[in-house]
């Protein structure tokens, strides 16, 4: 099966909204980040991703007395997406509190990329200021099963 097939989605779900800007998204992500249940590491992350047919999906970390099965914000919000219909992302936004920068952890950047590799990546760095990157520059030569197979 070709990448492009896998992530052909059966159909999108949900509210939609068009015309997003960096700041918007980050804006949900601040919003998502309430949610955010991390009593362990106190350290709360918000992510907003923004699905191909414009619609918003809110994640947050939500940890563990287990630590290894604490989930990221990003994650959070790829599942929920995905679970419900969504396979095609044009951005994400993630952040933390003021003055954390926070961009998405290597976990998270393969995660993303199986299903939209060109995404926009967002996220404040230590100043406030939003840095923008392709999720492709972010995670090079990233693990692709059907690549490796030779397929
Ligand atoms: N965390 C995220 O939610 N996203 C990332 O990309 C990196 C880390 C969370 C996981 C954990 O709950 C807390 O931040 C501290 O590592």
């Amino acid at each position: 099966m070709t990448a492009a097939k896998r992530r052909a989605a059966p159909r999108p779900a949900g509210r939609r909204a068009a015309g997003i800007t960096p700041e918007r998204l980050m804006a949900e992500a601040d919003r998502a980040r309430r949610r955010a249940y991390a009593p362990y590491s106190e350290f709360a992350v918000g992510a907003a991703l923004l699905t191909r047919a414009g619609r918003v999906v809110h994640g947050c970390n939500v940890e563990n007395a287990a630590f290894g099965l604490c989930m990221c914000a990003e994650r959070t919000a790829a599942l929920k997406a995905v679970s419900e219909g969504e396979r095609e992302f044009t951005a994400v936004a993630v952040t933390a509190g003021a003055g954390e920068g926070s961009s998405p952890c290597g976990s998270c950047r393969q995660f993303l990329h199986e299903f939209s590799p060109r995404m926009w990546v967002y996220w404040r760095d230590a100043r406030g200021r939003i840095v923008r990157r392709r999720l492709d520059a972010l995670l090079p030569e990233a693990f692709d099963l059907v690549r490796a197979k030779g397929r």
